[in-house]
């Protein structure tokens, strides 16, 4: 039996009052019909096919070729949205999973244990539902005498005595996939909104004798389909307490796990602790036995085993193991820390590569350099890596010693062991094991300090008058 999957995603999302489209709106860093396509990609479907409509470029050009596509012209509903399939699909005999792209806390393995049920019982159609103490906004699942599922009303076309009911369509279904595209051909749109519902199917086939069934998940989270901000909010704190739970179940310490964001596809290692106020985004590796905030923001990033991050930024960047970063520090994009790394407070780094060893401990900007092992650059030390139009490099040596408020005027290399002395402004090279000193002579003129005092003193009276 073939197995395969629809994913609704064609809809605008009005209520979203938003620019982007609605399936595209992230949850835990990641765009809802992403985190739909990873459920039924994990139910193993040989076809997956997304309905497209509004903003269907950019919903494939998220989805690349993950998927394949039918476009729905016009937005008629539904169930009008799955027969976009049939042309790719509709003559395959097998298991069609529908989900709609804004239900993205549906789980892989309900989503499993539901095609068990459905496969195993023969059924025409199997309905996720749920029990919701307040079901305003969903279809209602209506039950006959037998507690079978009869049908789905939607809200908008309930009595009051179905409004009652408690039970939801969470609109995800499995389906036999001939029966389904047989009963779709008959679903009318003589309805509230005047639309072609696919839950109309669900009565269709159960008055045509076939089996019909729900399957009742207790996880109230996964049903929460997202229709506006309030339960876009809601579908980001659930997933961001399902995301931190599997890490804590991996190893990992989060201090307070409410106040800790980890974006969707993060990776940490065994005993690593998260202090609050850690933001970890998309894309970010972090090791074993780090120590990670109070206060950090790592996005697409990798952070090595025993390093330690507080109260910084680090965006596109590598950090080696047991190096340490801020507090204050901000790593730009392309920066890269070796082995045992020091950054201190107030340093930035941009498009920087540090080898082993070195350390920049406060208030330096390095950009467009490339640091050799060991070296120390002082307080206040700034590569001058632009003139207004171009950028350049500094490359400095293995050992070297950059003091204080040093000016590396790039492009300028500094040797290995080099030492350049504090508030120098180096404009050419210097080369491994010179010293280097480039700033003018002291000059100091004994006696002379009471006397500009005096002179200063006289000023003022002066202009005072
Ligand atoms: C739908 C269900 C409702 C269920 C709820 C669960 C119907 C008629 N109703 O209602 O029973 O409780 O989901 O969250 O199915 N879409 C299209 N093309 C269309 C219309 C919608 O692709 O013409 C897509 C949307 O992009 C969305 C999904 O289908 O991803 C669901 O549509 P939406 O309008 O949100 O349906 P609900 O009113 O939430
Ligand atoms: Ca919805």
């Amino acid at each position: 039996m073939t197995r395969m999957a629809i994913v609704l995603a064609a809809g605008q999302g009005k209520r979203m009052k938003s620019k982007l489209y609605k399936v595209l709106h992230p949850v835990c860093g990641k765009p809802m019909v992403g985190h739909v396509l990873d459920t039924v990609k994990a139910a193993n479907c040989e076809k997956v096919v997304v309905i497209v409509g509004h903003g269907a470029e950019k919903v494939k050009a998220y989805l690349g070729d993950a998927a394949e596509y039918a476009l729905q012209g016009e937005q008629l509903g539904t169930g009008h949205a799955v027969l976009q399939a049939k042309e790719l699909i509709g003559d395959i005999d097998g298991t069609t999973i529908v989900v709609c792209g804004d239900t993205p806390l549906v789980r892989a393995s309900t989503v499993e244990a539901m095609l068990k049920l459905h496969e195993e019982s023969g059924a025409a159609a199997t309905v996720l539902t749920a029990s919701f103490a307040d079901p305003a906004g969903y279809g209602r699942v209506i039950r006959g005498e037998d507690g079978t599922v009869r049908r789905i009303v939607e809200q908008k076309d309930c009595t009051e005595e179905e409004a009652a009911v408690q039970e939801i369509n969470t609109g995800t279904y499995c389906f036999d996939n001939r029966k389904l595209f047989e009963a779709l051909a008959n679903v009318k749109n003589e309805n509230a909104q005047g639309e072609y519902y696919l839950t109309d199917v669900v009565g269709l086939l159960k008055s045509a004798g076939e089996v019909v069934q729900g399957y009742c998940t207790s996880d109230l989270a996964e049903a929460i389909g997202v229709n506006d901000r309030v339960a876009l909010a809601e579908a980001e704190r659930f997933m961001r307490e399902r995301i931190n739970r599997e890490h804590l179940l991996n190893g990992v310490t989060i201090i307070d796990p409410q106040n800790t964001y980890i974006e969707a596809g993060v990776v940490i290692g065994a005993d690593t602790v998260l202090y609050p106020g850690s933001v970890l985004r998309a894309g970010t590796v972090i090791g074993e036995d780090c120590v990670i905030g109070p206060n950090a923001e790592i996005t697409a990033s990798e952070v090595g085993d025993g390093a330690a991050i507080k109260f910084s930024v680090i965006a596109e960047s590598i950090v080696g193991p047991e190096s340490a970063v801020g507090p204050y520090a901000n790593l730009r994009p392309g920066s890269k820390l070796g082995r045992g790394c020091k950054i201190g407070d107030f340093v930035e780094l941009k498009n920087a590569v540090l080898d082993d060893g070195s350390k920049v401990s406060h208030l330096s900007y390095v950009g467009d350099a490339v640091v050799g092992k060991d070296v120390n650059i002082g307080c206040g030390a700034i590569t001058v890596n632009y003139d207004g139009f171009n950028k350049a490099v500094t490359e400095i040596g293995d050992h070297a010693f950059i003091g204080s408020n040093v000016n590396l005027i790039a492009p300028v290399k500094v040797g290995d062991g080099a030492y350049v002395v504090a508030g120098s402004t180096v404009t050419q090279d210097v080369p491994a094991g010179d010293l280097a000193i480039a700033r003018e002579r002291q000059v100091n003129k004994p006696g002379y300090a009471d006397k500009i005092r005096a002179r200063a003193k006289a000023k003022k009276e002066r202009n005072s008058k």
